[in-house]
């Protein structure tokens, strides 16, 4: 008898431990932001290889080592070493949120229920990324590691307060990461607002499937799931119309090098690759994911799939990336990785209500969901 209850304490006690133990997700100082607030790293593992690491200073990626096809690991993400190169003029936006609208807006204006708003104008005459210093990217967020079903992840929170960055409406968003046995990040937004405003949130992570400061993506093969695209004027604001993509450098519907094409386009104002791309839905109900794009590196056999609910990608091949320091003293030269950035269109707040533009404006009482998974594998 006695033997039994003790093994029933036992049992009881090691399962508490095991759960607790289980729970704990490692953190660890990242440098405190020039204004003085502490910036923490979380490491978030699988059980198929993937390790990733998050931040709180724009709820960001700041690595992400993944297997290659002999299980050797690389890290694809670039980054920097602490907060202080993500603080650096040489940061863009490497890994974070980006928004209240991510893209672009002309001129920083739109009207909303016959209000017009001007945002900050921080590239040329538009506005970018949410603007300037209290951008998302900049934030420190709210944290709350998790371990769900065997699977790590954290939550990240911010309530944006109305008029910050010009924006109307207290804004609470949450993002979640979890990182999943199959090798995936899947990101889940979710914001409210308490008026009527526009948003587009989406993560601004730059890959290099043969680890990140390695040369160059040329070599990469893309495949995109876009029949059209959204053309763009001299400072890259769409023109309205979805273009059709055949014939074009931006064909990316069959498997095709990054780099078979890619100067055709430098010439021209996007400077290279740095369009959104229209997703074929296919009649996909609201919320559905569908395949946005698939990236193999043929040498060391590494893919990353994204999947989205959201109308559009922005595909951008990194031409403004100009050989700065990042992580582990490697640099990151012109078109050494890329953005696949699941999102509305550019410039929706002004292209509303048009044919195929897609609704960015958010009410008091509706909820904005957007969800993107990145999803590793290997390839033989
Ligand atoms: C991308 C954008 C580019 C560039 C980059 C940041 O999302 O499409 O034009 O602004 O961000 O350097």
């Amino acid at each position: 008898m006695l033997r039994v209850i003790n093994l029933v304490v036992f049992t009881a006690a090691f399962s508490t431990i095991a759960h607790r133990a289980a729970a704990v997700i490692p953190v660890e100082g990242f440098g405190q932001t020039k204004d003085g607030s502490q910036v923490k790293l979380w490491t978030l593992n699988s059980k198929g290889g993937l390790t990733v690491r998050l931040m709180n200073r724009g709820a960001a990626i700041v690595s992400i080592e993944v297997p290659d096809r002999d299980g050797k690991k690389a890290d694809v993400a670039l980054g920097f070493d602490d907060v202080a190169g993500y603080e650096s003029p040489d940061n863009q936006y490497f890994g974070t949120i980006v928004g209240r609208y991510g893209n672009r807006i002309a001129g920083g204006k739109f009207q909303l229920d016959g209000k017009q708003y001007q945002l900050f104008t921080n590239d040329g005459p538009n506005h970018l990324h949410g603007g300037d210093g209290r951008s998302l990217d900049k934030i420190v967020w709210q944290a709350e590691p998790f371990e769900s079903g065997g699977q790590q992840g954290v939550t990240f929170s911010y309530t944006s307060p109305d008029g910050e960055e010009g924006y109307p409406g207290n804004l609470k968003m949450t993002v979640k990461y979890t990182v999943s046995n199959k090798n995936e990040i899947r990101i889940e937004y979710a914001a409210t607002t308490d008026k009527p405003t526009v948003l587009n949130l989406t993560n601004h992570a730059y890959f290099n499937l043969a680890g990140h400061g390695s040369p160059t993506i040329n070599e990469h093969v893309l495949r995109l799931n876009a029949d059209r695209y959204t053309p763009v004027d001299e400072t890259l604001i769409p023109t309205g119309e979805l273009a059709p993509v055949a014939d074009t450098p931006l064909d990316f519907r069959q498997p095709t090098a990054i780099g078979k094409r890619v100067d055709e386009l430098t010439a021209t104002s996007a400077k290279g690759y740095d369009h959104n791309f229209v997703l074929n839905r296919d009649g996909a109900a609201a919320g559905e994911l569908v395949e946005a794009a698939v990236l193999v590196d043929p040498k060391s056999g590494r893919t990353l799939t994204v999947l989205t609910d959201q109308p559009g990608v922005q595909f951008y091949g990194g031409n403004f990336l100009k050989g700065q320091a990042g992580k582990q003293g490697k640099t990151y030269a012109h078109r050494s990785a890329c953005c696949l950035e699941t999102q509305v269109f550019p410039d929706s707040p002004n292209n509303q209500g048009k044919e195929g533009w897609p609704n960015c404006v958010l009410r008091p009482g509706e909820t904005y969901k957007h969800t993107c998974v990145y999803a590793f594998g290997t390839a033989r």
